[in-house]
């Protein structure tokens, strides 16, 4: 096959990046996320296509092999995944990213290596090994770290912090050995098992590196991976000297930047604190009996369709459990019922609700609920002294007091929704379980606050029922 030249790769890969930044820019707004998400994708695959027509590559058996059991893996995945899954699929790819990173520079290193007459002939500059530790050491700590965010969010294992004395000092000690590996390569690229130690070591330091983080920080650090798994394929362009790769794994790294500072503020906490800040459950938190004994006022449907047929202005939070419940599609008509009534309906949106990044703005979107209904935490929170009734669907961690009132709680300052402003709190779940954070929320006992115990969205449909009985 003729080979294309590498000006007209490198115009292609010019597209390619002009196109990612258009989607991205797209992404922005919800009217032109569709449109953003599509026009990113024509960018990859005009990258793809163009890297595999590079004269680099030769033979397309193997990766018509990769390309099929790819294809069949991610379809599967994407067809079978439950959309509370999300997340973990997310932190999945993640790793994934970084794993390939990780393999892409070690094949190539060998190659790099096989290729030489004599071991002092590597054919690579300092550059070249920089970028191919940073690949081993930046991608072995996503795959693994990933993973490990991956077995908290499916409760495979506990979603706390896990850590033992002396943790941050061993994440030292990992982490400084994997430097001095790095420096082993760089200096002495003759033999590939410096590399292969160091994705070793990065590997170990990852599962270290995420287990103490624990509870509320997980998306700060999910964020973290995001931003990490571009910054190991970058790397790893800088290996391969594949402009496109540079430029989205630039892209991919910076952006999950941003998105960990606007996690880190949305919880109120600095990155540093996050990551060396070890949170667990305080010892001395109040129990759920402490909180709770005496105190919760379980509701009905029809008492709650009560308290809606005089209320004016009805604020709904919801949380994970909507989710959970697939009630989004109930909770829209309801809202539709209740502004037939002639009751203003608005949504208070936390940004950790649920369990990745716009969740519940995703959900919603779902069941065609107008954006400009949507209030986040800023703006939601002096609206709840004008609102009749609060309702939570689903929301526990979100609406807990006590990140404003118990410093030592794993939620201690993390901004909440103020839902107890309202006249009266409704909270649809079905139990008084804790949310994500694993402590009891003391709005449950509140005096203006009902139980109204149950499955989200058959919750959703009885309070429908009972209003249109009324
Ligand atoms: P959570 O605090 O996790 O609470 C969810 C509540 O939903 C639970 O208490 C559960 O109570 C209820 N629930 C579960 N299934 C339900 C169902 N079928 N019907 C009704 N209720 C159901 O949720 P949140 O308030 O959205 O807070 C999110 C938490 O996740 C925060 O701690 C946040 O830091 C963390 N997190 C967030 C992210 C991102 S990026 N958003 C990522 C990872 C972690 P019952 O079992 O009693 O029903």
């Amino acid at each position: 096959m003729q080979e294309l030249p590498s000006w007209l790769i490198d115009l292609f890969y010019l597209v390619a990046a002009a196109l990612f930044i258009l989607g991205l820019k797209g992404l922005t707004r919800p009217r032109t996320a569709v449109r953003g998400n599509i026009t990113g994708a024509c960018g990859m695959l005009l990258a793809v296509v163009v890297t595999l027509l590079d004269h680099h590559i030769i033979d397309f058996r193997w990766i018509l092999l990769g390309l099929a059991i790819g294809t069949a893996v991610g379809v599967i995945l994407a067809l079978r995944i439950q959309m509370t899954a999300m997340p973990q699929l997310v932190a999945l790819f993640n790793g994934f990213g970084g794993g390939a990173s990780a393999l892409v520079a070690g094949a190539a290193l060998i190659e790099a290596i096989s290729a030489a007459s004599q071991p002092e002939a590597v054919g690579l500059t300092a550059a070249n090994l920089v970028a191919t530790a940073a690949s081993g050491l930046i991608g072995a700590v996503t795959l693994t770290g990933s993973l490990v965010a991956f077995a908290k969010l499916q409760d495979l294992i506990s979603s706390g912090a896990t850590s033992f004395p002396g943790h941050q000092a061993a994440n030292a000690l990992l982490a400084a050995v994997a430097l001095g590996l790095a420096a082993w390569l760089v200096g002495d690229p003759s033999g590939s098992g410096s590399y292969w130690l160091l994705v070793v070591v990065a590997s170990v330091l990852g599962v270290s590196l995420v287990l103490p983080i624990g509870g509320a920080d997980m998306p700060v650090v999910i964020a973290l991976l995001n931003s990490y798994s571009g910054l190991a394929a970058a790397a790893t362009g800088f290996v391969l000297s594949n402009n496109v790769l540079i430029i989205s794994g630039a892209l991919v790294g910076a952006s999950g930047v941003i998105l960990t500072k606007i996690m880190c503020e949305a919880m109120n906490r600095s990155l540093f604190n996050v990551l060396f800040g070890v949170m667990a459950p305080s010892e001395e938190g109040a129990t759920a009996d402490e909180v709770y004994a005496g105190k919760i006022k379980s509701t009905s449907a029809e008492e709650v369709a009560l308290l809606f047929d005089t209320a004016r202005r009805v604020m709904i939070v919801p949380g994970y459990g909507m989710a959970v419940a697939q009630a989004q599609h109930a909770v829209r008509d309801l809202t539709k019922l209740l502004e037939s009534r002639g009751c203003e309906v608005l949504f208070a949106i936390h940004p950790v609700a649920g369990r990745m990044p716009g969740h519940m703005n995703v959900l919603l979107a779902e069941a065609d609920i107008p954006y400009d209904k949507l209030k986040d935490l800023d703006e939601a929170n002096p609206l709840f002294e004008q609102t009749d009734i609060a309702l939570v669907i689903g929301a526990n961690d979100v609406v807990n007091p006590l990140a404003q009132t118990d410093p030592n709680s794993p939620i201690a300052g993390m901004p909440i929704l103020e839902v107890g402003k309202a006249r009266t709190v409704v909270v649809v779940k079905r139990s008084l379980s804790p949310g994500f954070a694993g402590i009891p929320n003391p709005l449950f006992a509140a005096d203006n606050t009902l139980m109204l115990f149950g499955d989200g969205q058959a919750a959703v449909r009885e309070l429908i029922a009972a209003l249109k009985e009324l």
